[in-house]
């Protein structure tokens, strides 16, 4: 049992939320306005889910997602998450986020740009290739046939495994994209986005993003 970190307790932040404590984790979360205006989704999701400062659940959590806006992520709290492994479900949306010229450019990725916001953080992109309410719809037990699988990227080897545990305990085959630059091949607009790909399929529309 972990204790899993939101940072973002929008759509995804509580259907992994939601997941985690099927699965036996204990969840703190946190939003922009403060742990009081969480109580509602706190009560919803029961006992083993409470609310805190972005801070403090960088600080409680073994596993920290950020799942924020992309034109926030420089206000994630970075010396409390040394060492820690961060799960990036952010998407780069230049009509909400503005625009990145780096990004733009291709000359920087969008958990890259995390990945340098934090530096001591062993950051891997997942979940931001499925939709929200897909997360709980979609999963199921290890072993099913023609299981939906979803795609990790990141540069730590250990990291990686961990994650890739969690999302297979949460019903998703995983396939390893790479390092953290190759989370380009499953963005916005890539074949990989979205859709629900089993694990061949995932690997060819890895191959063609
Ligand atoms: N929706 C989807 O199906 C989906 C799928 C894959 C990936 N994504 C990506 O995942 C990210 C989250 O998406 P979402 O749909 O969950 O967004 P959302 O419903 O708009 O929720 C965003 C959450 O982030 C919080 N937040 C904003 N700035 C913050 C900060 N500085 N510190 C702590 N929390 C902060 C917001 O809190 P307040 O409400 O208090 O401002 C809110 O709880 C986005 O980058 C999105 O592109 C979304």
């Amino acid at each position: 049992m972990a204790t899993v970190g939101l940072i973002g307790s929008g759509n995804i932040g509580q259907a992994i939320a939601k997941q985690a404590i099927a699965h036996g984790h204990n969840v703190v979360l946190s939003n922009s306005r403060g742990p009081d205006t969480l109580t509602d989704v706190v009560s919803a999701l029961g006992p083993q889910a409470r609310a805190a400062t972005a801070e403090d659940v960088a600080a409680a959590g073994d596993i920290v997602v950020v799942t924020i806006p992309f034109k926030n992520y420089e206000q994630v709290p970075v010396e409390p998450l040394a060492g820690k492994i961060v799960i990036d479900t952010n998407n780069y949306y230049f009509e909400r986020d503005g625009h990145y010229d780096a990004i733009d450019r291709g000359d920087a990725t969008v958990s890259g740009t995390l990945a340098a916001h934090l530096p001591t953080s062993m950051v891997v992109k997942a979940f931001n290739n499925i939709l929200a309410g897909d997360i709980n719809s979609t999963a199921t037990p290890s072993g099913t046939p023609d299981r939906r699988a979803l795609p990790i990227a990141g540069d730590d080897a250990d990291a990686k495994k961990v994650v890739a545990d969690l999302i297979n305990q949460f019903g998703f085959d995983v396939v390893d994209a790479g390092p953290l630059a190759a989370g380009r091949r499953y963005d916005r607009d890539k074949p990989a986005y979205g859709t629900r790909l089993t694990e061949p399929e995932l690997r060819a529309a890895l191959a063609e993003g």
